[in-house]
This record gives structure tokens, sequence and C-alpha cells, in this order.
């Protein structure tokens, strides 16, 4: 059974909608790891929609888990990161303009950058995973980066699955499952990710020898109706099933 990460940035976007106090994603935590979860994920961007710099250092006194920040690879978060030491960090691409992240790392283009980030995080011993499309090269890139994690971006297979035609999402599925069995060859460990929901987490759930699964928004959304313990509670039973 993979691990299961929450991704609680959207408990910050409520509170950011009214620039308050509550609801605070700190104590949202603490709620999803005494419900199971594995771990803990925020994304610290750099329009600082939701998650502030303040969240994520007291996520690092109280997260007792796993604290897995996700960051834009610029040399401000890089200085951020090392100075707060997640035990994970993940590096994704950043687009102002976007609702949510758009699409994988270009590992195979910026490996220069990367590969120095990577040994940067790892010479004060924050694990790096990078997100990426679910495509060789940028596999082979990953790999060359020395970085110990991918994780695989499952957003079109999400769609696929809840809005496409026939049988478009078997073969996002079948991508999938192809890069992650090269990527461990290859002696990466594999975590996915990104439009997960209770409906389309089954068949990624049962690719071989995945770590973990980061997921938000489906289940922040269900806290939202039957509350944040039922929510993770209810995704914890669907991995283990
Ligand atoms: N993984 C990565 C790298 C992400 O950027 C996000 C969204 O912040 C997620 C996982 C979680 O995606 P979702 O909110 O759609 O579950």
């Amino acid at each position: 059974m993979p691990k299961l990460g929450v991704n609680i940035d959207h408990i910050a976007t409520i509170r950011e909608a009214r620039k308050v106090r509550e609801p605070d994603p700190i104590a949202a935590a603490s709620l999803c790891e005494l419900a199971g979860a594995d771990g803990i994920t925020a994304h610290l961007r750099e329009d600082r929609r939701h998650m502030q710099e303040r969240d994520i250092r007291l996520l690092r006194q109280t997260v007792t888990t796993h604290l897995n920040l996700e960051m834009a690879p610029t040399v401000e978060m890089l200085q951020f990161a090392i100075d707060v030491l997640p035990d994970m960090v993940t590096l994704v691409p950043e687009k102002r303009e976007e609702l949510t992240t758009e699409g994988g790392l270009d590992v195979a283009g910026k490996i220069e950058d990367i590969t120095r980030m990577v040994n940067s995080l790892h010479k004060h011993d924050v694990a790096v995973s990078l997100f990426v499309d679910a495509e060789l090269h940028q596999i082979k890139a990953a790999v060359r980066t020395g970085a110990r994690f991918i994780e695989l971006h499952t957003g079109q297979y999400a769609s696929a699955y809840d809005f496409g035609e026939g049988n478009e999402w078997e073969e996002e599925l079948v991508k999938l499952d192809n890069m992650a069995q090269v990527a461990q060859k290859s002696g990466l460990m594999v975590n996915a990710g990104h439009g997960l929901n209770y409906r389309n987490v089954g068949p990624i759930a049962e690719i071989k020898g995945l770590w973990e699964l980061n997921i938000g928004h489906s289940i922040i959304g269900r806290a939202v109706l039957v509350g944040l313990d039922r929510a993770v509670r209810d995704m914890v039973a669907l991995l283990r099933d």
C-alpha cells in the first residue's frame, strides 16, 4: 500500500480568502496525522496565495510524520528550505497565473540547475523529489540529477478518468505504470499525485512499488462536508483495500 501524504494547502486557501487566522493549517496537519496520514505536504508558492512562511516553519516544529515542502526551483526557495529543513523537498514548476500546478518540471531542460539544487539539499540531509510527467527523457534526467525520488504527475490520468472518453484513462494509467517501473529499476523511489480523488485513486494505488501518493483537493473538499478526520480515514481505507 502506498503511503498517504495529505496536501493541506487548501486549508490555508480558506484562511487567506479572509486574511484572518482560521482555519489554521497547523491544526489541520495534526488532525490528518491523527487520522492516519503518513505525511503532510505543503506548497509555499512565490505569490504566497495560500501557505505562508510562518506555516511551514510551524509545520516543521509540529509535524511528527513526514513534512514534504513543495516549491519552485529558485534560489530564494532553496535558501528558505535550507533554513527550515523539511524532511523532503518536491521541486515543482510554478506559474503565477495557474490555478494549480499544471505540468511536470522540465528536468531535462534544466539539468544543471536542478542537479546543483539536489546536491545542496542533500548536503543538509533533505531528501529531494522531482515532480515530472510520465516521460522517459524526464525520468532519465531525474536519475542524472542524483535525486532519490520522483513524483509522477497524475493530472492527465485523473482528468481522463473523471471527464475523458473511452479508455483514455487506461492509456494514461499504462504510461504511469511503465514509467514507475522504469524509474524504480533505475533506483528511484516513486511518488505520484495531482488530481487524485476517491473515485480514481484505486488503479494508481495498485501500481507496484509506489512509495507515496500526495492528495489535497479531494480530501479537503470532502472534509468540508464530513470533517477532516473522516475524509482522511476514508482515503486511508481506500489505499489499504
Ligand atoms: N503533487 C503536487 C506536486 C502538487 O503540486 C499538488 C497540488 O498542489 C498535489 C500533488 C496535490 O494535488 P491535488 O490537490 O489535485 O490532490
